[in-house]
């Protein structure tokens, strides 16, 4: 018999794809030559908010720049725990002006932003578990952010190697379901930190590669809901079955940039 899941209310901080576009390469998802629905990106994003928010969730967004694409991605411009906010240092030069916009927004809601010395993006690579770091490297973020994340936290942060380009970010092949468990595809990591994860969590939900193949694993989970790509099915059916609620969102469109519900969801921890 699974057990009842308890759902915690979150605040999110998002920001509207209005101009989403793939105009430039920076992981092996993106096709600048292949067309983008820009209508259809808001109309899938639009809907993910109001699923947030009929779910009980607070909702916030930061103004989107022109010429930043992928600004929508808002996970990458920050993490924050304990209101204590660490700014990103973003790997690529396209990016990197990203980093002021969200500063800004910060400081306007009355938080100081630290400005990282190494590259750093965010959530994409630092997924907070209730008790310490989880941080992704091997294609974005630094082992150098990883001491300064920890350093600046005071946290445990437990480094983990990605392998596989097509999930190079943490958040594209690992998520955290509650204060007890995560979600994650093995083998997009290295043997040893494959090793790390089973002894952290013994009791992991394992995703396939299709599941990761289909963003499934770029999922947001409330403790109870798990807000998942629609394509995931397999992955969902088995969150099911452990006694979580899939909730399907589908943001297609967003997906030809490398990005699906997490990276285009920003948990702000008060
Ligand atoms: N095009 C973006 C990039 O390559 C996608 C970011 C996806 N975000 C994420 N949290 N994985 O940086």
């Amino acid at each position: 018999m699974a057990e009842t899941r308890v759902r915690r209310p979150r605040r999110f901080l998002v920001c509207e794809p209005r101009h989403f576009e793939v105009r430039y390469a920076i992981n092996p998802w993106m096709r600048p030559d292949a067309p983008v629905d820009v209508d259809l990106a808001r109309t899938q994003w639009r809907t993910l908010i109001s699923v947030y928010r009929d779910h009980g969730h607070t909702v916030e967004e930061i103004d989107p720049v022109p010429g930043l694409p992928d600004m929508v991605f808002a996970a990458n411009s920050a993490f924050v725990v304990g209101g204590r906010v660490f700014g990103s240092l973003f790997h690529s030069v396209e990016r990197r002006p990203e980093s002021e916009h969200y500063d800004a927004w910060f400081k306007t809601a009355g938080y100081d932003v630290y400005r990282p010395l190494s590259v750093t993006e965010g959530e994409g690579d630092l997924v907070w578990t209730g008790r310490y770091v989880l941080a992704g490297t091997g294609f974005r973020t630094s082992r150098e952010a990883h001491r300064e994340a920890q350093e600046f936290f005071g946290h445990p942060v437990i480094a983990l190697t990605l392998v596989d380009p097509y999930f190079y970010h943490l958040d594209t092949a690992l998520f955290v379901l509650d204060d007890d468990n995560v979600v994650y595809y093995p083998e997009a990591f290295s043997t040893g930190s494959q090793e790390v994860l089973r002894r952290l969590y013994p009791d992991a939900v394992l995703a396939t590669r299709d599941d990761a193949l289909a963003f499934g694993l770029n999922s947001v989970s409330d403790g109870r809901h798990v807000f998942i790509a629609p394509q995931a099915e397999a992955l969902a059916a088995r969150l099911d079955d452990h006694g979580y609620t899939p909730v399907p969102v589908d943001l297609s469109e967003l997906h030809k940039a490398g990005g699906g519900i997490k990276c285009c969801t920003q948990e702000i921890r008060s």
